[in-house]
């Protein structure tokens, strides 16, 4: 089939090269030089109605969509008003993304376990609310940050700094509004699943490391790194999860009459009280995505196909482990370095795959454009040899102003050991 994917990062990447394996031919818009073996094209991933039209032109049988920018520019609704097959949620449920608070009353009405919240329009009442409140909690700024908008606020005064600055910068958009939660303690994962109205197919656990350096020190940032499966991760908080978590908030968007359909992710930490929603993503996770979709036995397009039908299917995972280590441009999350050489992928063992992210090519030579640059991961029958293969991989690179965590794993592993 000819499939397109639209997006530009390691997630799209991984998403091609799955699609490739299963013997696809693949189009990404706008992708990356760096994606090998793949047909980039030169649209941007919210020009619609430039996608849609090369939909038709190239005979698209399959799109499917990576970032929430493209969801939220009302891609997948254009699609299906022009009968093309697209695997991703309309505006209306991708809204669970794009609105803390919508994602707050839709958890509240489908009593799903989160974290306890109030949403403020007011930077007073806001303010007002803290101080009866104290430390520790956490301030979000309603609407799209890419994970910049999150302040864990252990003091009040922190927690007084977030709240001014979502409402007297523009960052955030210009209707500033403030979720304030209740601050949750315990391990994070996350969990997705591919969903269609109230049919759910969940996927394996995986976990992300949100923060910039070793240790979980530093700014939070994208994801700096995941493994899937989680090994220490019991299996009745698994199926309490998909069962308190994924079915019920498919149903209540049924209900609602906003149908879920696409990748739902879940992000989820695990209490003592069981596991409990922090945030819901209607996209697949970056890196999530790249260490999960090596474990994906079956065929993607099988899996959604299925989903969309209303069919069950027995998905297939291999019986083995995915690290991902993520490489970023030095400066990250903040003003990132740019146009440094990165070289020595043509040496890496067979046994790595590198999805590419914030790089861009030159010739032959593979250049940094910011952000997080790569991903490079290994799929092995243990975690301990996955990690070891890929940072013993990363270590054979050329890669100045950069860096990475060294610590990827390294709570799971502790565990088992
Ligand atoms: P979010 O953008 O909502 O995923 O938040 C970014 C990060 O902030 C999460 O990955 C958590 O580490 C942290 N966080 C968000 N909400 C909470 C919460 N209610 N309690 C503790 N940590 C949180
Ligand atoms: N890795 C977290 C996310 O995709 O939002």
């Amino acid at each position: 089939m000819n499939v397109l994917v639209i997006g530009r990062g390691g997630r799209e990447h991984a998403l091609a090269w799955k699609l490739k394996q299963d013997g696809h031919e693949v189009f990404v818009a706008p992708g990356n030089l760096n994606m090998d073996g793949m047909t980039c094209v030169p649209i941007e991933e919210t020009d619609v109605v430039a996608l849609v039209r090369f939909a038709e032109t190239e005979q698209i049988d399959w799109t499917i969509v990576g970032p929430e920018s493209a969801l939220m520019a009302g891609v997948v609704d254009v699609f299906a008003a022009n009968g093309h097959r697209i695997f991703g949620p309309a505006k209306a449920a991708a809204l669970l993304e794009g609105s803390k608070a919508f994602a707050k009353e839709v958890m509240r009405e489908a009593n799903i376990p989160t974290a306890g919240y109030e949403t403020f329009n007011d930077k007073d009442e806001a303010l007002a609310y803290i101080e009866a409140q104290g430390a520790p909690l956490v301030v979000k700024a309603d609407g799209l940050a890419a994970g910049k908008g999150v302040t864990v606020a252990f003091t009040l005064e922190e927690a007084r700094a977030a709240i001014i600055d979502i409402f007297t910068t523009d960052k955030f958009g210009a209707q500033s509004r403030v979720v304030i939660e209740e601050f949750l303690e315990g391990e994070e994962f996350s969990l997705m699943a591919f969903v269609s109205g109230e049919h759910v197919i969940p996927m394996i656990t995986s976990q992300d490391h949100k923060r910039a350096f070793d240790g979980d020190a530093g700014p939070n940032t994208g994801g700096m790194g995941a493994y899937s499966p989680m090994p220490h991760l019991k299996e009745a908080v698994y199926k309490e999860a998909v069962e308190r978590v994924l079915f019920p908030l498919a149903k209540t968007m049924v209900e609602r009459g906003t149908p879920f359909e696409g990748f739902l992710y879940a992000g989820l930490i695990l209490t003592e009280d069981g596991p409990k929603v922090i945030e819901f993503n209607a996209r697949f996770g970056d890196p999530e995505t790249e260490v999960i979709l090596p474990n994906l036995a079956s065929p993607l397009l099988d899996v959604i196909e299925a989903v969309v039908a209303k069919e069950p299917y027995p998905i297939e995972w291999r019986d083995e482990y995915t690290i991902g280590i993520v490489v970023a441009a030095a400066g990250y999350p903040g003003q990132a370095v740019s146009g440094q050489v990165l070289s020595g992928f043509d040496q890496l063992p067979d046994d790595v795959l590198v999805f590419h992210a914030g790089t861009t090519r030159d010739m032959n030579r593979v250049i940094g454009n910011g952000g997080r640059l790569f991903v490079i991961t290994s799929t092995k029958p243990t975690l301990l040899e996955a990690k070891r293969t890929a940072y013993a991989a990363l270590e054979t690179l050329e890669l100045p102003e950069t860096f990475y965590r060294t610590d990827i794993a390294g709570r799971a592993l502790a565990r088992i050991f």
